[in-house]
């Protein structure tokens, strides 16, 4: 159902692989919404083909942009400019990559290499779109730029590896650019922490299953869906939280906050 939240707003949304991601179906919510959208990914990514669906289903370009290029990064701020006439209202940042994780190196063994690489990707990249923007003053006064976090950037979930110290950066990034694009010209910067989601970056993780089990059960509500992630990040980029900045917001059915539930307590007394 759309409430037309959007209307007239236009946003790039970075990250969608395929339609489990979270950036796939904030796609989708976005132009349900109204916006008009661009879409971008890595250019390997792109290589699957996945996107193209997305993009005749909301009917928007394509443009291949890896985060790790300060080229690529300004070129597709330069592109999005052309193609919208003009500046963005909206940006979602949903990527993550750790090659640790993948080659399951253990965090007390990082190859720093592998940790490098996955800091400008997820983390740095962040840093990198916000200063292109600013450089080219590609967002529109009261814009909003959103990005994917996770809880282990405040407390330890071992398995998570160096992506809790990137994600740690992340929320830092989103703060204190956050502060600088407000005073500059009332951009704002947040990040939404989300629950454990089946996708592939998510599936990734040493441990998931077990790991999302645990958090459904932690949670009052339940686990936040990638459908409902998708719905919130429709609501930052709205007119309806345009003085919220500078904040990690959790989006995780209560988790954060939660001790301990009666049904984790039942499983231990088993
Ligand atoms: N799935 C979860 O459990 C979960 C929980 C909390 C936060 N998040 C975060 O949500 C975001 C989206 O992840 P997802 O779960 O939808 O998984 P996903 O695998 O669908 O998305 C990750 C995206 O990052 C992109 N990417 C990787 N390297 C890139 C590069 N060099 N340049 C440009 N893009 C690149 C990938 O192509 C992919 O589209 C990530 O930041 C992730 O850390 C995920």
């Amino acid at each position: 159902m759309s409430h037309n939240l959007l209307k007239g707003k236009k946003g790039i949304i970075f990250g969608a692989l395929d339609e489990k991601s979270i950036a796939w179906k904030t796609a989708l919510r976005c132009h349900e919404e109204g916006a008009e959208l661009l879409l971008t990914n890595a250019p390997v990514a792109m290589r699957m083909g996945e996107i193209k669906k997305l993009a005749e289903a909301v009917n928007a370009p394509v443009v291949p942009c890896d985060v790790s290029s300060n080229e690529d990064v300004d070129k597709l701020i330069e592109e999005a400019m052309k193609h919208f006439g003009g500046g963005v209202d909206f940006i979602l940042h949903s990527i993550g990559m750790s090659i640790n994780v993948r080659k399951g190196i253990g965090y007390t063994e990082n190859n720093y290499e592998f940790t490098h690489k996955g800091f400008d990707i997820s983390a740095l990249s962040l840093h990198r779109v916000l200063a292109s923007a600013m450089k080219q003053d590609a967002i529109n006064e009261w814009g909003s730029v959103v990005a994917l976090s996770y809880i282990a950037a405040q407390r330890v979930f071992p398995d998570y590896n160096d992506m809790a110290d990137n994600k740690a950066i992340l929320e830092s990034i989103a703060r204190n650019f956050g502060y600088q694009y407000g005073v500059k010209k009332h951009v704002r910067v947040n990040t939404v922490s989300q629950s454990p989601t089946k996708t592939t970056a998510g599936s990734g993780v040493k441990g998931f299953d077990g790991f999302i089990n645990y958090a459904e059960k932690m949670s009052p509500l339940g686990n936040a869906t990638a459908d409902d992630c998708a719905n919130y990040c429709v609501t930052l980029f709205s007119d309806m939280t345009k003085m919220v900045t500078m904040q990690n917001l959790f989006h995780d059915g209560g988790f954060s906050y939660t001790g301990v539930t009666q049904a984790v307590i039942e499983q231990m007394e088993k």
